[in-house]
């Protein structure tokens, strides 16, 4: 444990240990209104992506998917950004505010999807083939931006594959299961990045039969990044935010969910007399938790918007040349009336 009596490179050295600031906070405090207060004092702003616990939602000024909290990113006005998210997230949003201070609650809420495909490795990979563009899904890091073109996210991949000239070759980064699902629906060759996300490769097809089969009259809705065959099942595809959407629009009372767990909490939310499941992963863990949106907790939010720490901090020439493919993104949604979600 660390103390707030430590000195400042103290605090760096168990930052750099922990990824977060190990400090007792006192467990009497009631953290939602000291959060409230903290966001007053320091003009700060909460972006939480759907699958951060309930709590950490309800504290939150937004939630919403990548591309919903890369725009809000985009248009705040506050002083500080205090990202509920996985690190490329908030790298994401300090792109886009590189004079603003941004801090993520635990530096090692990485993303699988983004540890999959290593610039080095990528790097080499793109010299194969120098005229094609470069389509990046946002689950990547900084680095692997700034070797890209243009960046997507589920909202708007399909669009976003579709603005590149019919002629031009298009390499897909990194995640294969989506570029799969794109090739499908667009019938664009694209070279594909193997990578994949740890928790939507787990859903058990055969679990997930037999659940559709319990329940006849529930509809089965799943992320893109599931593998083929999953999606094959599928009655709806759609990125969080549209999934949301989808199941406040559609008729059917109960869902069957594939994707990460945290976004049934804004599902029940929003319709509380539906009933929603969880699509079952393929053992008996609690695999569809995504273990690094789920390192961030309460205390960790409050003591890092109280410290102000751990920050994102990125290198000039990555914010220059890595911001360009997410600046591309935001203009290719936005003349397509992409809304912020
Ligand atoms: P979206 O936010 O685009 O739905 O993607 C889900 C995801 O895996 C984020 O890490
Ligand atoms: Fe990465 Fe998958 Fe977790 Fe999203 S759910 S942060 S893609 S590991």
């Amino acid at each position: 444990m660390i103390t707030s009596t430590l000195s400042p490179a103290e605090i760096q050295n168990s930052l750099r240990r922990n990824g977060y600031l190990d400090i007792d906070v006192d467990p009497t405090l009631d953290l939602a209104a000291e959060i409230e207060k903290l966001k007053k004092e320091k003009n700060a702003v909460i972006l939480a992506h759907y699958y951060q616990e309930s709590e950490i939602q309800d504290v939150a000024d937004f939630i919403g998917d990548s591309l919903g909290l890369a725009q809000r990113a985009a248009a705040t006005d506050a002083s500080m950004i205090v990202f509920a998210g996985v690190h490329f997230m908030a790298e994401t949003a300090k792109m886009l505010n590189p004079h603003k201070k941004v801090v993520l609650p635990d530096l090692k809420a990485g993303c699988s999807l983004a540890d999959s495909c290593p610039p080095h490795l990528f790097r080499k990979f793109k010299e194969k083939y120098p005229d094609h563009v470069v389509v990046s899904y946002i689950n990547c890091t900084a680095e692997l931006k700034t070797l890209t073109d243009i960046c997507c996210t589920s909202s708007n991949a399909e669009v976003i594959i579709n603005s590149v000239p019919a002629d031009k070759g298009i390499i897909f980064a990194p995640d294969k299961n989506l570029g799969m699902f794109l090739q499908k629906k667009t019938g664009r060759d694209l070279i594909l990045w193997n990578g994949a996300c740890m928790v939507h490769e787990i859903f058990s097809h055969e679990k997930i039969t037999k659940l559709k089969l319990r329940h006849p009259e529930a509809k089965f809705i799943a992320h893109p990044e599931c593998e083929p065959h999953i999606l094959e099942m599928a009655d709806f595809i759609g990125s969080t935010t549209q999934l949301l959407k989808f199941t406040q629009s559609d008729p059917a009372e109960s869902f069957i969910v594939a994707t990460e767990s945290g976004i049934l909490h804004q599902m029940q939310l929003a319709s509380p007399h539906k009933t929603f499941i969880p699509a079952p992963p393929n053992n008996a863990c609690a695999c569809n938790d995504c273990p690094h949106m789920k390192r961030n907790t309460m205390e960790k939010l409050y003591l890092s918007m109280k410290y102000e720490l751990p920050e994102i901090i990125l290198e000039d020439w990555v914010i220059e040349q890595g911001r360009k493919c997410i600046d591309r993104m935001l203009e290719i949604s936005a003349a397509a009336g992409i809304k912020m979600g």
